[in-house]
C-alpha cells in the first residue's frame, strides 16, 4: 500500500538532478561573476604616508595620494579593472572652488595611478559634497540647491580630472543636464574620448550612511531628498536612465543596488548601454557588522549579494568588497 503511494508521488521532473555533484553545478550555472565584474572605489586624502581607516566601513581606509601606487598595483593584480576615485579635501567652501583645481586631490591621484599602472581605468566622482561647506551636491541658493550654477561646476571640475588622465567621468550629483554639460565641456577642450557613466538612477537612499563618514560628505541642513530620486519610483529612474543616455552617457548605473534589484532588471531589460550597480556603503557596513558578530558567514554572504547583483542584470558592480571577492573566487578555481 505506502509503495503505491509514494509512486503516485513520483515527480516526472527531477531538477535536483542537475544539482548531485559540485562539477554539474557548474556546468548548469547561469550567473557567473569574476574579476572583471568590479570597481574599487578609493577614497584620497591630504598628506603623506597616511591610512586613515574608516570606522564603520572595517576594511576601507582614505589614502594619501603616495600610497596609491601599491594600491593600484595590488588591485591591478587581482585582475579588477578599474577604480572610481573620491576625493577628501580640507578645504571647504560654499562654491566648491578645491573641486575643478588642476592640482587638486583627485587630480594628482589620477596621475599617480596612471603613472604607476597606466592600463588601469581609472574613473573620477563627479560631485562636489565633499568640497562644500555646507555639504550639499551643489551650489546653495535660498536655502535650495542651483541646479544650472551647479552644472558650470560639474563641468569644469570634469576637465580637470580629464586634464589629469581620467579615463572616465561620473556625475553623481542628479543635477538635471549634468551629463550634457560634462560632455559639452569635455568635447570643447578636446577631450572627446573620455567616457560618462552617469549614476543615472540614484535614490536619495539611508545606505549612504558610511560613506558620508569616509567622505567627510554629510549635509550640515536638510537632506538629498530635491535632487535625488525618491525610493518608491521605479518609473522615473527609467525616464533617469533615458536622459543621461539621450545627453551622451556612455555607461548607466543604478544605486544603491540591493534594495533597488528591480530597477537594475528594468533597466536592463529597457536599454542597451553598459549598466552598473552600486553596492554602496551601508551594504558593505551591513554584511560587515554581521559577520563580525558571526552571524553570518561573510564569504558565502558577499558571494552570494554579488551573484544577485549581476543576476538582476548588472554588467559591472562598483563595491568595498572587491580585492576579498576576488580572492574567493580564485581559492573557489
Ligand atoms: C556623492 C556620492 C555619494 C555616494 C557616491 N557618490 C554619497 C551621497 O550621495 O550622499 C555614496 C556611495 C556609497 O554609499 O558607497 N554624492
Amino acid at each position: 500500500m505506502t509503495q503505491i503511494a509514494s509512486r503516485n508521488l513520483a515527480p516526472a521532473d527531477r531538477l535536483r538532478r542537475l544539482r548531485r555533484t559540485p562539477t554539474l553545478r557548474r556546468l548548469v550555472q547561469e550567473t557567473t561573476l569574476s574579476s572583471k565584474d568590479f570597481i574599487y572605489p578609493l577614497f584620497v586624502c591630504p598628506g603623506v604616508d597616511r591610512e586613515e581607516p574608516v570606522p564603520s566601513m572595517p576594511g576601507v581606509s582614505r589614502l594619501s595620494v603616495d600610497r596609491l601606487e601599491r594600491e593600484a598595483e595590488t588591485l591591478a593584480g587581482l585582475g579588477i579593472p578599474a577604480v572610481l576615485l573620491f576625493g577628501v579635501p580640507e578645504e571647504k567652501d560654499p562654491y566648491a572652488r578645491h573641486a575643478y583645481a588642476s592640482d587638486g586631490l583627485v587630480p594628482q591621484a589620477v596621475r599617480r595611478i596612471k603613472g604607476a599602472v597606466p592600463d588601469l581605468v581609472v574613473m573620477t566622482d563627479i560631485c562636489v559634497c565633499s568640497y562644500t561647506d555646507h555639504g550639499h551636491c551643489g551650489v546653495v541658493r535660498n536655502g535650495t540647491v542651483d541646479n544650472d550654477e551647479t552644472l558650470g561646476i560639474l563641468a569644469r571640475m570634469a576637465v580637470a580630472h580629464a586634464e589629469a588622465g581620467a579615463d572616465i567621468v561620473a556625475p553623481s550629483a542628479m543635477m538635471d543636464g549634468q551629463v550634457q554639460a560634462i560632455r559639452d565641456a569635455l568635447d570643447k577642450e578636446g577631450f572627446t574620448q573620455v567616457a560618462i557613466m552617469g549614476y543615472s538612477a540614484k535614490f536619495a537612499s539611508a545606505f549612504y550612511g558610511p560613506f558620508r563618514e569616509a567622505a567627510d560628505s554629510a549635509p550640515q541642513f536638510g537632506d538629498r531628498r530635491s535632487y535625488q530620486m525618491d525610493p518608491p519610483n521605479a518609473r522615473e529612474a527609467l525616464r533617469e536612465i533615458e536622459r543621461d543616455i539621450a545627453q551622451g552617457a556612455d555607461m548607466v548605473m543604478v544605486k544603491p543596488a540591493l534594495a533597488y534589484l528591480d530597477i537594475i532588471r528594468r533597466a536592463r531589460e529597457r536599454f542597451d548601454h553598459p549598466l552598473g550597480a552600486y553596492n554602496v556603503s551601508g551594504e558593505y557596513a551591513m554584511l560587515k557588522a554581521a559577520a563580525q558578530r558571526g552571524w553570518l558567514n561573510e564569504r558565502l554572504a558577499v558571494l552570494e549579494v554579488l551573484t544577485a547583483i549581476k543576476r538582476a542584470g548588472a554588467d559591472f558592480i562598483l563595491t568595498y568588497f572587491a580585492k576579498d571577492a576576488v580572492r574567493w573566487l580564485r581559492e573557489e578555481g
